[in-house]
């Protein structure tokens, strides 16, 4: 048996749809794997699908066991530990985790390239549609930016005083979140937008590569997808001033929310004030959160 575990991610932050995303260490989806008769089988505690072709793992590793024409079956076991639906990327930590679990099993050898590639089907499925940023994120660790076909994940390491807390908010999200939550995207952009955000994008891998955290925290802000889809998220602009005024860098929402992500500076900031600050912003709209303080994680790998 092959036990992989992957970790939570936040995708996007700020300016980088579908480009950015960062592995974060608040939680993490474990993934075993064993070679087992001769289809795909899965178990799990958790509320999820058992059936291969609905299950994010499962169809990552179907297309793995085609790919290499591998005739045995496998059985799966899944331990959630990312909270699902509420933009922590934990489709992606399950995608990641089988990704890297059935290539160590089969010796595959995959690059990093190859392993979010496959983990990217997975995401597919439940997203509606393939995008890689959460995905990369969980199987590189880092910073990550997800290039265009071909496939290519180029890998940043923030610095090291970057520490991160999501609050998830207590709130219901629709059965297909991500695809809910994509579909109030408009096609077409105005020019000036674009030019916002390639500008803000850019500044905010400037500020990833010299290790300046008030840099990337200007950077985190988003003119084309967080005004179509801040009214999801209750009290946005208002825990984002919380937060910012108890020391934040930046704020935004994490990938497609509903959790908030704020950017802190260790060195400097209280990491208890932020959590604070976010807990009373989601608080004055009537709703609990759970609140994670983390740092920036290491990509999946092997358990032992
Ligand atoms: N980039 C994706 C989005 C992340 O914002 O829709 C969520 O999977």
């Amino acid at each position: 048996m092959n036990t992989a575990q992957a970790p939570s991610s936040t995708a996007n932050l700020g300016p980088g749809f579908d480009v950015f995303g960062m592995a974060l260490d608040a939680c993490f989806d474990t993934v075993s794997v064993a070679q087992e008769g001769s289809s795909i089988t899965i178990s799990s505690d958790d509320d999820i699908p058992l059936e291969y072709t609905k299950n994010t793992a499962g169809i990552v590793i179907d297309m793995m066991r085609r790919d290499f024409k591998i005739e045995s079956g496998v059985h799966i076991t899944i331990n959630k530990g990312v909270p699902a639906g509420y933009g922590m990327g934990s489709s992606a930590a399950s995608a990641a985790a089988a990704a890297v679990a059935y290539s160590d099993l089969y010796n595959l050898n995959l690059s990093l390239d190859e392993l979010t590639r496959y983990a990217g089907y997975g995401e597919q499925a439940s997203a509606g549609s393939i995008h890689y940023d959460n995905v990369a994120a969980s199987v590189s660790g880092g910073f990550v930016i997800v290039r265009p076909e071909p496939l290519r994940i180029i890998h940043l390491q923030p610095p090291e005083n970057l520490a991160l807390c999501v609050a998830v908010p207590d709130i219901p999200t629709p059965e297909k979140k991500t695809q809910v939550s994509r579909g109030v995207i408009p096609n077409m952009i105005p020019l000036h937008n674009v030019t916002t955000n390639v500008s803000l994008s850019s500044s905010l891998v400037a500020g990833i590569c010299t290790g300046n955290i008030s840099l990337i925290g200007d950077s985190i802000q988003d003119v084309i997808v967080e005004p179509v889809r801040k009214h999801m998220i209750p009290g946005l602009d208002d825990i984002r001033s919380l937060a910012v005024s108890a020391g934040a860098a930046g704020v935004t929402i994490s990938g497609a929310g509903p959790s908030v992500i704020a950017f802190v500076d260790d060195d400097t900031a209280d990491m208890n004030r932020v959590e604070r600050a976010m807990q009373e912003g989601f608080g004055r709209q009537g709703i609990d959160c759970r609140t994670f303080p983390c740092s920036v994680a290491k990509g999946a790998g092997a358990v032992q």
